[in-house]
């Protein structure tokens, strides 16, 4: 059990045996030191409800609170809050219990299906900057989640379908009928826009890529072929940028929008037997008076354009029901660029008002801002393309490889290549993943790569200095006792047993900001820790428990970044 779950089961006794059954505790990680190591709220809320002064509530839930081993000192402040400061010999305990077990001893919840979608991209064109942000947190909502013991599904719900892919497969054969398809299909946005070209300007062109699309849209088996070609080589763009970020995502979790094509007019009659379609202009349209458009009238959820042609909301009710009778998911996390936050509102609605998505599946948007550049507007090239993502990588690998070339110029080549990807991939990762995933954030590369302040540099450096004192060390018990004495050791212990805690709060919350910020927070206390208390020079009892504080360390630091998908190194 975390630690703020163990001290939440106590205050909830302590307000029941307080005449305040039922209430909640409210239990969270102090946020100054002053405020103890936690920090019990729940006392006021109980007292309105009861019509009692908080004060003396709170003193009356202190004298019923039973922390024996877990705390050693529980104090009031302010108009009734309990500070709650642990016992050293309990957190020693932790610190110890967390290195003997794998994984740190986190706790595995009650495993449910939980399935996060990302990355989700067009497979008409190349990924770029905007297909960032989703990937990196997607990925680490995936690594939390299975950590604690979920069972997780990924998901690229990729973009496979609608009529330009009559276009591609048109402008596919007739490169390659010139023999130049293989060098046309190397950059995916210049043989788009060559096949646009063509489309617009040759209407012989223009009829045999709308011919293609009807083809495929009956099923005919030769246009099938060739689009499941096109698919393939665009998925293998796709994978090259999954690998070189270091995402989880591969081919098997592909699933695209053509993968519902044959449920969607039996989900559209479905829907009209409800009694939910309205027709609008030859289109059939949900209309749900939740929403409104900037007209204040009902915002319109279409279904079936006029003409019969189905659309990318279509596709999501499609996925919805494969998701919750195929997969039967208890949970589903959609990582989506934040403007989408309208159609996931309809989506979600509409799917529970047709009856196929149960109140008991928790379906949740997962929302991102986007990356800007200085001038606060979306960062695009200077000539206002989009940033290719391919280029944004090896941009990242290449800074870092200057940093750790000016740090470390002695090192072999070879040796600075490898670190200059786990720091320039790293710090990407980290710069987006600590900040709260709602907001917008300014792209700045001296920021990220920085060796002060949050961010990956400084977190991988701080891991290769703990792992330098083991290896001047050299012997040390893995099995020693901590002692927990100065304060600077029982802030860093404090630290690192709040770990699972803050796991469980990403988990919940799918914010890995929390993470960040923690793990932030570990190595300045470490290196508080490192200053004040000598490792390598004390002696006996003491050196074997500070060496148990510097491994605990580590494996915390590795550990989380390993959730963020953020690689360490011994050296750098
Ligand atoms: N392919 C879409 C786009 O690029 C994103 C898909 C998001 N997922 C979903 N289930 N709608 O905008």
């Amino acid at each position: 059990m975390t630690i703020q779950q163990l001290i939440n089961d106590r205050v909830v006794a302590a307000l029941a045996a307080a005449g305040a059954p039922d209430a909640p505790a409210v239990v969270q990680p102090a946020s100054k030191p002053e405020f103890g190591d936690y920090q019990a709220n729940g006392v006021m809320g109980a007292a309105k409800a009861l019509k009692m002064n908080p004060r003396a509530l709170a003193e009356q839930v202190i004298a019923k609170l039973d922390l024996a081993g877990i705390a050693d000192k529980v104090e009031i402040a302010g108009p009734g809050f309990i500070n709650i400061h642990l016992d050293p010999t309990f957190l020693a305990t932790r610190v110890e219990a967390a290195l003997a077990a794998d994984a740190l001893g986190i706790a595995k919840v009650a495993p449910q299906k939980v399935m996060v979608e990302y990355s989700s991209v067009n497979l008409a064109k190349e990924m770029h900057i905007g297909h960032l942000r989703g990937g990196i947190i997607g990925d680490a909502l995936v690594r939390v989640n299975s950590f604690i013991g979920h069972d997780v599904v990924r998901q690229n719900h990729v973009g496979d379908w609608g009529t330009q892919f009559g276009m591609l497969v048109a402008h596919m054969v007739e490169s390659r009928a010139a023999g130049e398809a293989d060098l046309e299909l190397k950059d995916l946005d210049v043989f788009y826009k060559h096949s646009k070209k063509r489309f617009d300007d040759d209407p012989a062109f223009a009829d045999l890529a709308r011919d293609y699309v009807v083809r495929l849209q009956s099923g005919d088996a030769e246009v099938l072929e060739l689009w499941h070609q096109f698919v393939a080589l665009s998925l293998t763009h796709c994978n090259a940028i999954y690998q070189k970020l270091g995402l989880l995502l591969n081919d098997g979790d592909v699933r695209g929008e053509s993968a519902y094509n044959d449920d969607l007019p039996v989900l559209v009659e479905e829907l009209r037997q409800q009694g939910l379609l309205t027709e609008d202009q030859g289109a059939q349209v949900v209309f749900l008076e939740e929403f409104k458009n900037k007209e204040g009238e009902p915002a319109a959820f279409i279904v079936q354009k006029q003409g019969g042609g189905y659309l990318y909301a279509t596709t999501d009710l499609g996925a919805i029901r494969f998701r919750v009778n195929k997969l039967g998911l208890d949970r589903c996390l959609y990582v989506v660029d934040s403007r989408q936050s309208l159609h996931f509102q309809q989506l979600f609605t509409t799917a529970r008002k047709a009856g196929w998505l149960p109140q008991s599946a928790d379906f949740q948007h997962i929302g991102h801002g986007t990356i800007m550049g200085p001038d606060g507007k979306p960062l695009k090239t200077r000539s206002g393309e989009n940033i290719k993502l391919v280029e944004l990588l090896d941009e990242a690998i290449e800074r870092a490889f200057q940093l750790v070339s000016s740090k470390n110029a002695e090192l072999p080549e070879a040796e600075r290549r490898q670190i200059a990807e786990a720091v320039g991939i790293g710090a990407l990762k980290y710069a987006d993943l600590s900040k709260s995933r709602n907001t917008d954030y300014i792209f700045d590369w001296d920021s990220m790569l920085s060796f002060e302040g949050n961010t990956a540099p400084y977190l991988q450096y701080a891991y290769t200095r703990v792992q330098s004192v083991f290896r001047k060390a050299e012997d040390f018990d893995l099995a020693a006792k901590v002692v927990i004495a100065e304060p600077a050791e029982k802030q860093l212990a404090v630290a690192l047993a709040q770990f699972e805690d803050v796991v469980y709060a990403v988990a919940d919350s799918s914010q890995p900001h929390h993470l960040c910020s923690y793990l932030y927070n570990v190595a300045t206390l470490f290196s508080r820790f490192y200053e004040a208390c000598p490792i390598l020079k004390s002696e006996g009892a003491v050196r074997a428990s500070r060496l148990q504080l510097a491994a605990a360390t580590a494996k915390t630091l590795q550990t989380g970044l390993g959730l963020l998908g953020i690689a360490v190194l011994e050296t750098m």
